[in-house]
């Protein structure tokens, strides 16, 4: 099965959570079952493991697609291209395909000027192919797009689901070329759940994933589903064979609801 790429790949593998040989398993068997795209973080405290496991699986370094995302206590010019360097050492490879900043710094006590402009350099110098966001609001983007410019700008990776839908954020990113990589597009599971998308999975002979995911692609979202269980890795990879019809995409619109799962208190920015 092909995953298609756009700028960044459409379907990678989340690893949020997952430590040690959890997620080792899980990378491990997301790259035998065709996962192609690892989304890892600094704060995850995982880097190595996933190292490990894409180390064991011998699949070519230019076959993957690896993400992770600068923590915020490196963003000071002399500890951010430092800290990736320390990524790339844990991740066992020479460069990232993409590297986030995770979330905006807080109070702005560091300038996004200053971590973007050093996310940059780390561009210039080969230690990641792409650079992006994570978790900005409108106000933060257009400082960052202030910063380096919105062509520098892969993405903007943000919590997005049926029912915290995030349109606002959507509208800004797109109109400026930046795509939108969709996290906890499953809600961390809750959305599963949901008796629209079960009778829309039931029509579809689909499971509720596969349809939550579908939805999230059919609107050009990247999304990077987690998983432990090798049956929701494999069934949730088939997402990318679905496709939903302009009367399901409608009746998920309708379930927004500024659900917002992650907003972690003295880091979070105020959303829009
Ligand atoms: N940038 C950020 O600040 C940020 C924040 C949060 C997350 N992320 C990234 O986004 C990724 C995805 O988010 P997430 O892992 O928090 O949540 P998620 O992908 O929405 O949900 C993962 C949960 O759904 C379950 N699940 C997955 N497939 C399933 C299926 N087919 N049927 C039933 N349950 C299923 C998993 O359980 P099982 O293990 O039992 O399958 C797990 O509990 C993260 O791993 C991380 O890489 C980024």
């Amino acid at each position: 099965m092909s995953i298609p790429t756009q700028t960044i790949p459409a379907f990678g593998l989340g690893t949020f959570r997952l430590q040690g040989q959890v997620v080792i398993d899980s990378v491990s068997t997301g790259l035998e079952l065709g996962y192609r795209a690892i989304d890892t973080a600094q704060i995850y405290d995982n880097e190595a493991d996933v190292g490990q496991a894409i180390a064991d699986s011998g699949i070519p370094r230019d076959e993957l697609f690896i993400t992770s995302k600068i923590w915020i206590a490196n963003f000071a010019e002399d500890q951010l291209i430092p800290s990736l360097k320390e990524s790339l050492r844990k991740l066992k490879t020479d460069h990232l395909d993409l590297t986030l900043i995770h979330w905006p710094s807080p109070e702005d006590q560091v300038p996004v000027a200053e971590f973007m402009g050093q996310l940059l350099e780390a561009k210039r110098l080969g230690l990641t192919r792409q650079i992006g966001i994570s978790n900005f609001t409108i106000d933060l983007m257009q400082q960052a797009i202030a910063a380096v410019g919105a062509e520098h700008i892969a993405t903007n990776q943000v919590e997005l689901h049926p029912y915290l839908q995030n349109q606002k954020v959507v509208d800004f990113a797109t109109a400026n070329g930046i795509q939108i990589t969709s996290y906890m597009t499953l809600a961390y599971g809750e959305v599963l759940k949901d008796p629209v998308i079960q009778q829309i999975a039931q029509r579809h002979q689909a499971t509720p994933a596969q349809v939550t995911l579908a939805w999230a692609m059919q609107q050009g979202y990247a999304v990077i589903p987690s998983s432990t269980q090798r049956a929701n890795l494999e069934s949730n990879l088939k997402a990318l064979q679905l496709t939903l019809s302009a009367a399901d995409m409608a009746q998920i619109a309708g379930l927004e609801r500024g659900h917002r799962l992650t907003s972690p208190k003295g880091i979070a920015p105020t959303w829009d």
